[in-house]
């Protein structure tokens, strides 16, 4: 795909037309991942820990964290794959977690796994911080273009090879307001 590098032009809400996933559908599948979640962590003996990708996941983890029926502790990693267009730049580590890892239970929670880069690099990250246990809660999965192989503990969504925004998806730093999931190209 080609670098993009003059801002988009804003498209109004009104304009989005149908979304390739409804703000209803993401509102029930985030519901049952919590359910499956919080059965998966039943038995732990100390409260779960979140570790949220910025900025992208931010939506769908304050949803999941409200579904969950276990205690559950926030932490955030900041890394970017993508400059501030389509094309994939450098991954960047800006901001890893501020509590002690070891020996907690950890879950990595992603809007949407591409190439499987970003999630690779901070797994490996955070395994030098000995979790008791680390998997991943990833809102989408769009296997086409997986360069790395990533196995996701739980999936909210399995979507095709289109660019997309919403429900904390951005292009270029807008579009995350939408409730709804809709394509970019
Ligand atoms: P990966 O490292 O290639 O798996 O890329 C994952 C990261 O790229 C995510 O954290 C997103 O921020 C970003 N990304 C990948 N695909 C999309 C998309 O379709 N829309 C918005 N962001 C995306
Ligand atoms: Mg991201």
């Amino acid at each position: 795909m080609p670098e993009t590098s003059a801002p988009p032009e804003p498209i109004l809400k009104k304009d989005m037309g149908r979304a390739l996933i409804s703000a209803e559908r993401i509102a029930k599948r985030v519901e049952d991942m919590g359910r499956e979640i919080s059965e998966v962590y039943a038995d732990i003996d100390t409260p779960l820990v979140l570790v949220v990708i910025l900025k992208g996941a931010t939506v769908f983890a304050a949803d999941l964290l409200r579904s969950l029926s276990i205690p559950a502790e926030l932490e955030f990693v900041s890394a970017a794959s993508y400059g501030s267009g389509i094309s994939p730049g450098k991954l960047r580590l800006a901001h890893m977690v501020e509590g002690p890892l070891v020996g907690r239970h950890v879950l990595l929670i992603e809007d949407i796994i591409d190439s499987g880069r970003t999630v690779s690099a901070i797994e490996k990250r955070l395994r030098k911080l000995k979790p008791a246990s680390l998997r991943l809660a990833a809102l989408l999965d769009r296997p086409a273009r997986r360069e790395v192989e990533t196995r996701i503990d739980f999936t909210g969504f399995v979507i095709p090879d289109r660019f997309v925004i919403g429900y904390g998806l951005d292009y270029a730093g807008l579009y995350r307001e939408l409730p709804g999931i809709y394509t970019l190209t």
